[in-house]
């Protein structure tokens, strides 16, 4: 028998606090995601696990599903969606609202992206991640206001990345992170009249198996430590731990905001390591020796005509 939930999870918030309620996490069955989605079962909600893989999700949710008790509010359900399609989209806050009867809360963590140096980054590739962080978390939260939210309210919370000072090698999901981080405080003030709440989560560098394994080089997570004034990587609870908070009416007052869960790293120069190359390629300062060489020039051409004359 799979050992319980209760011994393989523990969480700061009460037990039962979202008992009753309905969860989606896309991306829920692995990495962050899943964690939040372990964390939200243990504290009584049912949750919808999204992604595009479906034996692996399934597999997780059968998983997390045989270690709850049998006497928890708490349930699962895998539903394959790639955020990318619209009626995929569309298809999966139907089928949670026929399977559970609600949403009240929608987790946009499914998401990714590749090292890359912004000069190589092909159309292509730059598409493939726009569309996946910023469009697809648009669908999500778009048509959970639609299929549900819109008419009974509920809390958002989008997953996006340390992206306050630029993020070097992955600049095409820090721009999309970028556009989600603005669209959620757009939405914080057209839906707060609906009762709905959309914040952010910004996680710093948080290992996990999953992530590691979408980097041909994983030795870049622990590259990112000497940065992190933590000196420490984070974990997927403490990624969750945010979350649940920002779902929680612990946050009732809190729309629009984003929380950095970080160990500092935020407040550096980069995250990650990136070496800045030396070079002396930066054009110089030429302000002041541009205007002294038009004066002399003026001057010149003055010099070799004469003042003009006044007839
Ligand atoms: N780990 C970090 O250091 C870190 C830092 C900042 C932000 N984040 C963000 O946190 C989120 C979770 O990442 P993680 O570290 O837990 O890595 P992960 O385990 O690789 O999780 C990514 C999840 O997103 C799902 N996904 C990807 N594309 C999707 C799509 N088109 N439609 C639906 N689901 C999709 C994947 O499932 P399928 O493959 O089955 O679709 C997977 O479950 C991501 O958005 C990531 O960018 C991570």
């Amino acid at each position: 028998m799979a050992a319980s939930i209760y011994s393989k999870v523990s969480s700061v918030f009460r037990p039962g606090l979202f008992s009753n309620k309905v969860a989606i996490v896309t991306g829920g069955g692995t990495g962050i995601g899943k964690a939040i989605t372990q964390e939200l079962l243990y504290l009584g909600c049912k949750v919808v696990v999204a992604s595009r893989k479906f034996d692996r999700l399934s597999k997780a949710a059968n998983e997390m599903k045989s270690s709850l008790p049998k006497d928890t509010t708490a349930d699962i359900k895998a539903i394959q969606c790639n955020i990318r399609k619209e009626e995929e989209v569309k298809s999966l806050m139907k089928s949670t609202v026929e399977e559970f009867g609600r949403i009240d809360y929608l987790v946009n963590n499914g998401g990714g992206q590749f090292p890359s140096p912004f000069a190589n980054i092909s159309l292509k590739g730059w598409n493939a991640v726009i569309e996946t962080n910023l469009t697809g978390t648009f669908l999500c939260c778009r048509e959970a206001h639609q299929n549900w939210m819109g008419e009974h309210g509920g809390s958002i919370v989008n997953i996006i990345v340390d992206l306050w000072n630029g993020f070097p090698m992955m600049g095409h999901t820090a721009a999309a992170r970028a556009g989600i981080e603005n669209f959620t405080r757009t939405c914080a003030q057209e839906w707060a009249q609906h009762g709905i709440r959309i914040n952010c989560v910004a996680p710093g560098t948080v290992w996990s198996e999953t992530a590691a394994a979408n980097y041909a080089d994983p030795s870049i997570f622990e590259g990112a430590i000497p940065a992190v004034p933590a000196k420490r990587l984070g974990k997927v609870e403490e990624i969750s731990a945010a979350v649940c908070y920002l779902l929680s009416p612990g946050a009732a007052y809190v729309t629009g905001d984003t929380i950095k869960v970080d160990g500092g790293s935020g407040l550096q120069g980069f995250s990650g390591k990136f070496v800045l190359p030396d070079h002396d390629n930066m054009p110089p300062y030429t302000w002041e020796e541009d205007i002294k060489k038009r004066k002399e020039e003026e001057e010149d051409a003055h010099t070799r005509t004469g003042p003009q004359s006044k007839l």
